[in-house]
């Protein structure tokens, strides 16, 4: 079967992987995304996974709070996500390198950008795991950050709504939903995709993403075939 992309990178939220526990991580939604991925794995397709950590960690306790604390300890959490990944792909026969942004190389590989590429082009799916490595900057922009390190041709950003709407969905049922935006929509509307720094970065560096909901894992599949689905948010 056709795909339309040879490497591309999905962003999994943390919350993603609790589903509709809300909290930590769910083993039967992990499973179910995971036979996700490897069906586009087995595709061909070169994958790179970047996963937050919100399902274990967000935000601070209160407003005392340090904020690079408080990120550092969201960072931690996606090396648990990144883990628990690994283990159930790895269950599946797809070979997997974690690597992260942080240094703990008794629990994981060190992100190394030539490396990671090497992996990929082994056929590993990598997951990037700790964010930039550095607190202030979402795992969206190491998103962004890494697609635009490893020359992935796209983000599939997955969200737990299906497309990018002007309002919420679930508060204004007569939202609209776009098919297609321009990086400057989104940052002129103010639409909550992405953080500013990481769309920004998408933008100086020509990276599309594809926003598309979870709640049906084979979107994946979809979107790496080009079938239309979501919202494209590109130049
Ligand atoms: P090639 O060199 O392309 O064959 O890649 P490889 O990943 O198979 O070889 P390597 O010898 O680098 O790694 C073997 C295993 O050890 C893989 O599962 C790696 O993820 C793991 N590994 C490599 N470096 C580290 C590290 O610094 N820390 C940890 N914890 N694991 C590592």
């Amino acid at each position: 079967m056709e795909t339309k992309y040879k490497r591309i990178i999905i962003k999994l939220s943390g919350e993603a992987l609790s589903g509709k526990v809300g909290f930590g991580i769910d083993p039967p939604t992990v499973q179910r995304i995971c036979e996700s991925v490897k069906e586009v794995f087995e595709q061909d397709v070169e994958i790179a996974i970047v996963v937050g950590g919100g399902n274990f960690w967000r935000g601070r306790f209160g407003e005392g709070m340090d904020k690079s604390t408080a990120d550092y300890m969201g960072m931690l959490s996606t090396v648990i996500n990144a883990l628990a990944l690994q283990d159930v792909l790895e269950q599946m026969g797809v070979p997997v390198r974690v690597q992260t942004a942080i240094e703990m190389k008794e629990v994981a590989e060190p992100y190394i950008r030539r490396k990671a590429v090497r992996h990929l082009e082994k056929k590993r799916v990598v997951i990037f795991a700790a964010g930039t490595g550095n607190p202030f900057f979402t795992t969206d922009t190491t998103a962004a950050l890494r697609a635009a390190e490893v020359d992935a041709e796209m983000i599939l950003l997955a969200k737990s709504v299906d497309a990018v709407y002007d309002s919420d969905p679930e508060v204004n049922p007569d939202a609209k939903k776009y098919d297609r935006l321009t990086y400057i929509d989104v940052i002129n509307q103010g639409l909550k995709v992405m953080d500013s720094t990481a769309i920004t970065l998408c933008m100086d560096n020509k990276i599309p993403i594809l926003v598309f909901g979870l709640d049906q894992p084979e979107n994946i599949l979809k979107a790496v075939r080009g079938e239309t689905i979501g919202t494209i948010i590109e130049e």
